[in-house]
């Protein structure tokens, strides 16, 4: 299946693309005549409500494109971190523009503990009916910013499941498989039609 991720993060799109491909389908960014299309993010509300309305505001786009059609994915994100009382959470975006990454490590008090999470609510639009997926990443923040790949808290963010070194310092590929989107994108793919259909 052909699935178009509304989304103007690159970096969604292909970590998306990584996993997706492996399960049968084909994951392109959704542009309505060429352009990424402009979705509002519900403020104050959480993660899943932020991924329905994406999706629903993308869907209502397409209506009367070329696109009507089309299987739509949005998805929304956010870092829980657990000495914060799971802050930012919800206002991730926000406080990464604000504070930035030096701004939550300097959040930390010192001798607290580091766990935190990544979660992901993705919501797809198919034949009507709205499926969604969960997926969460364990680990800890780092204690400095490290690594250049990847995007947003990745540079600070070491997953349980990984090898010690940041989401920042990995490849696409290899965040992918053990990441919170990757995790929320595989259990939403389980929900669809066979990929032969
Ligand atoms: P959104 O889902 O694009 O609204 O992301 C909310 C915030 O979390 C933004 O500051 C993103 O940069 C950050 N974020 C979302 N997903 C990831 C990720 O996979 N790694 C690091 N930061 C992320």
């Amino acid at each position: 299946m052909r699935i178009l991720f509304a989304t103007g993060n690159k970096h969604k799109v292909s970590e998306a693309s990584e996993i997706l491909s492996h399960l049968g389908h084909e994951v392109d960014q959704l542009l309505i005549h060429g352009q990424v299309p402009e979705l509002i993010e519900p403020q104050a509300e959480g993660i899943e409500e932020v991924a329905i309305s994406k999706v629903m505001q993308a869907r209502d786009l397409v209506i009367g494109t070329e696109l009507e059609d089309s299987i739509i994915l949005a998805e929304d994100s956010g870092l829980f971190i657990d000495s914060l009382r799971g802050f930012p959470g919800p206002f991730s975006s926000y406080v990464e523009g604000t504070i930035g990454l030096s701004g939550i490590l300097h959040l930390i008090p010192p001798e607290s503990g580091r766990e935190a999470e990544f979660r992901t609510i993705a919501a797809v639009y198919f034949e009507g009916e709205i499926l969604t997926g969960t997926g969460i990443c364990s680990g800890v923040i780092s204690r400095e910013i490290s690594g250049e790949m990847g995007f947003g808290y990745d540079p600070i963010f070491i997953p349980h499941d990984g090898d010690g070194r940041t989401c920042g310092e990995m490849s696409s590929t290899e965040k992918s498989y053990i990441s919170h989107r990757g995790r929320a994108l595989k259990e939403v793919s389980e929900l669809l039609n066979p990929p032969s259909k």
